[in-house]
């Protein structure tokens, strides 16, 4: 038999690989981040020079990538085609290009079973946009990580790099985009799946999160 499956979506900036890091280490589970394959794709399409909107070009190039997630205490270590990539992914370029690709249904085919594929054991807990509801719909806990837009642009805004070409309002408007380009897509769009917990952190604190989710697990 499967060991449980945790899911976890949510938008951008909610504190989901937070989340996930923290309670793969209190239940002894590992941590998938699939953003982060969708991430590593959009670096190899920004690095071969194709256009995010045309899905045939990018499938072709799909067909000889291979990626790979590490998974480490606080995240994973993300490898392209024996590479790591791990700090490139998280650039800006890269977080538009990894949004726009993902719209995209036979590339979501290819990561959904590919993500599958590395959770078919169980005993993880695997974070993204579509995971209950498409990754791993008979996941045994599923919670769905929201936040009001405004409070996840300041908690992003103050994690980042200071740096004068950074501003709080562009962030804000970066991560609004993504979050619409994700709810809006025909593939597997991101809601909360009919059986997900629905936790919002708008008035919580970290650690108060943190517990409330261990109690739904
Ligand atoms: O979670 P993260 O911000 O790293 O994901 C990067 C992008 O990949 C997201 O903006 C989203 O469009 C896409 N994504 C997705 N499905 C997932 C995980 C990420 O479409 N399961």
């Amino acid at each position: 038999k499967r060991r449980p499956v945790v899911a976890i979506d949510g938008p951008a900036g909610a504190g989901k690989s937070t989340l996930a890091a923290h309670l793969a280490r209190t239940f002894g589970f590992v941590n998938l981040e699939t953003g982060a394959m969708y991430r590593a794709l959009a670096l190899k399409a920004i690095e071969s020079d194709l256009d995010f909107d045309e899905e045939g070009p990018l499938l072709a190039l799909v067909g000889d990538t291979r990626i790979g997630l590490e998974p480490q205490r606080d995240g994973n270590r993300v490898m392209l085609d024996g590479m790591d990539v791990s700090r490139r992914i998280r650039d800006t370029d890269v977080t538009q290009a990894a949004s726009r690709i993902s719209v995209h249904p036979h590339l979501r085919a290819w990561m959904v079973d590919l993500q599958r594929a590395m959770g078919s054991q169980g005993g993880v807990v695997m974070e993204g946009r579509d995971i209950g509801t498409a990754v791993f719909p008979d996941a045994e806990v599923k919670i769905f990580l929201d936040a009001d837009p405004a409070v996840r642009g300041n908690r992003r805004y103050r994690q980042a790099t200071p740096s004068p070409t950074i501003t709080e309002e562009a962030i804000l408007k970066e991560l609004k985009e993504r979050d619409q380009r994700d709810r809006n897509r025909a593939e597997s769009p991101l809601r909360p799946a009919e059986d997900a917990v629905i936790l919002d952190s708008t008035a919580l604190t970290l650690d108060e999160v943190l517990a409330k989710a261990e109690e739904i697990v």
